[in-house]
């Protein structure tokens, strides 16, 4: 498997982005790598807290294993959204690449400090750490935040000075969950981030952001995107679509490719390619 310094690393060189896909079980990450793999482009199988609410971690964890070790692209396991430092650790025991911890509802100086923590422990045994300031708003998995908490760019100054993090999810206005109406994204406060030369950004929020925001967002700095409604509304809708067959295989190869087109399709947006590149 690969870590998320490895595959922002390839980002940052080629000016693109890659996508932090959320899984909650076997046929979704199935289908990601076949679409990825269409792109030869790496990807993040994102485990989020709603999965590990729901006690399927190390059994996902396992699948995004088996996964990576038989696909032809750099796979990584990220834990999305970390809700403790010991959260944090035991994804580190489970094998996991990446992991982000979320401290962006919490005093600055505290966001620091445990991010500090989880630095420190993950370096150690060579995994990534992703970390939040500014708020993104939406409900998602349990998260909730309000909509007032844009990123403050002295803050990002200041946090990266103290923080030796692999990816800094910054809130500009993006929101988890689709959108009510076009979302208003602070492109200038990006810019204004990205000026402090910070480690690759990360934008969440991704469903629902139309395409020529998308593009602006990476040719201005976001290095990773984060979608996860999309990717779930496209299984479910492919699971509908084939219910009268009253057959699971039918449903679920129904769902593995809507979802696929859904995630073959946000591959080409963030790397900016057309047609698949035919794999000789
Ligand atoms: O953490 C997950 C992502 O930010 C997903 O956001 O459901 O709006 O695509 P999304
Ligand atoms: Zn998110």
């Amino acid at each position: 498997m690969a870590t998320l310094k490895e595959v922002l690393g390839i980002a940052t060189q080629s000016k693109t982005a890659i996508p932090g896909f959320n899984i909650d079980n076997i046929e979704i990450p199935e289908a990601i790598i076949t679409a990825a793999e269409e792109y030869h482009c790496p990807v993040i199988l994102t485990i989020g807290q709603g999965a590990i609410q729901a006690g399927q971690m190390h059994h996902l964890a396992d699948v995004v294993r088996r996964l990576a070790d038989e696909s032809t692209v750099p796979v990584v396991m990220h834990l999305d959204h970390g809700a403790s430092y010991e959260q944090t650790i035991q994804c580190l025991r489970a094998g996991f690449t990446s992991v982000m911890f979320d401290g962006s509802h919490l005093p600055f100086e505290e966001n620091v400090r445990i991010t500090q923590e989880v630095v420190k422990a993950a370096h150690a045994v060579g995994v990534s750490v992703e970390a939040e300031l500014g708020a993104i708003y939406g409900v998602e998995d349990g998260i909730s935040h309000s909509r007032d908490n844009l990123v403050d760019v002295d803050e990002v100054a200041r946090f990266i000075q103290q923080v030796d993090v692999d990816a800094l999810a910054i809130g500009i206005g993006n929101a988890h969950g689709m959108y009510q109406g076009l979302p208003r994204l602070d492109f200038d406060r990006l810019q204004q981030c990205q000026a402090l030369n910070p480690p690759p950004l990360v934008l969440h929020g991704g469903s629902g952001i139309p395409d020529d925001m998308i593009r602006r967002s990476i040719a201005l700095g976001i290095r990773k995107i984060n979608v996860a409604t999309e990717i779930r509304n496209a299984f479910m809708c492919g699971l509908e679509s084939a219910v009268g067959q009253r057959n699971i295989y039918a449903m679920y190869r129904a769902a593995a490719q809507c979802v696929h087109d859904v995630a073959a399709a946000k591959i080409r947006l963030f790397q900016g390619v057309e047609a698949p590149i035919q794999i000789a």
